[in-house]
């Protein structure tokens, strides 16, 4: 009986000392187990709260090819795509993402007045804007404004922004003027605004022209070619792109800037008639 009590207690305590090894065993994978979730997960979810250029979702091959040529460490900002609007503007007004700050006067962000629900997205801010600090106030913005009520858009609803954020120009005498931002700008000022689209979720988003058309729907899409068709698009429910109003307003003459008004107001007429 002893015999077999010693050995049972033998057995017990053997058994209990590789529970115990099991246990511990057990716990300490577990640990190692949750770190490397932990390292794994961290600095993908860091990545994805810091840095916008995951934060929107584009299907467009395209669009991937114009992001990869700006490595994130380029961007120097880090930015929250879950800011409002207002917390947004704050933050871009510091940006370094490209080296366009440094000629301009300011930052000009997105506006709209509560819950817009279409966005427009033009180039960049032009002189007159750059000085205000606000988007659409010079002549393209006047002509989009008179447009859109010719068209039936309530302006209320409108949230205009930019592709990129910074006035890029060249002097010429004393005037300064436009120029074009190129491919890695406009991939540098992207974050802003995925998150703008983020913060506003439009259910309209139009690209005024093709820098507009280039950041949003890839750099292969051409205007001219789908101007006023509404796109299949992750970014909004309905997704547009129509020529910019500055080139309506380079028109050679009257004729012709009249005739590209009509078709602009034909345009716009189509989201006046999504009655949203
Ligand atoms: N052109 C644009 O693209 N954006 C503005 O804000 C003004 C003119
Ligand atoms: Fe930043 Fe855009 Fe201005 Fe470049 S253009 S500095 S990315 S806000």
């Amino acid at each position: 009986m002893t015999k077999v009590c010693t050995h049972g207690r033998g057995k017990d305590i053997a058994m209990q000392q590789l529970e115990e090894s099991l246990r511990r065993l057990r716990t300490d994978h577990l640990d190692i187990w949750q770190v490397t979730i932990r390292r794994r997960h961290r600095p993908r979810a860091a990545s994805r709260s810091t840095s916008i250029g995951t934060a929107c979702v584009i299907d467009d091959k395209r669009d991937r090819s114009v992001k990869q040529k700006t490595p994130l460490s380029n961007q120097r900002t880090l930015i929250t795509p879950s800011g409002s609007i207002s917390e947004l503007a704050k933050e871009a007004k510091d940006c370094r993402n490209c080296e366009l700050w440094r000629n301009a006067t300011q930052t000009v962000f997105g506006e709209g007045k509560d819950h817009p629900k279409i966005m427009f997205v033009g180039e960049q801010p032009g002189n007159e804007e750059d000085k205000q600090g606000k988007p659409f106030v010079g002549p393209a913005g006047h002509l989009l404004d008179r447009l859109l009520a010719e068209a039936g858009v309530d302006r209320k609803k409108v949230y205009v922004t930019n592709a990129v954020k910074h006035f890029k120009w060249e002097p010429r005498g004393k005037r300064r003027i436009h120029k074009k931002p190129n491919a890695r700008e406009i991939a540098a000022c992207r974050p802003w605004l995925d998150a703008e689209i983020a913060a506003v979720k439009p259910t309209v988003i139009v690209c005024l022209g093709a820098t507009a058309a280039q950041a949003l729907l890839g750099r292969d899409f051409r205007v001219t070619e789908h101007r006023g068709e509404f796109l299949v698009s992750s970014l909004a429910p309905h997704v547009m792109a129509t020529v910019h109003p500055s080139s309506i307003l380079r028109a050679p003459d009257e004729q012709t800037r009249h005739q590209q008004e009509k078709e602009f107001v034909r345009d716009m007429a189509q989201i006046a008639k999504l009655k949203i």
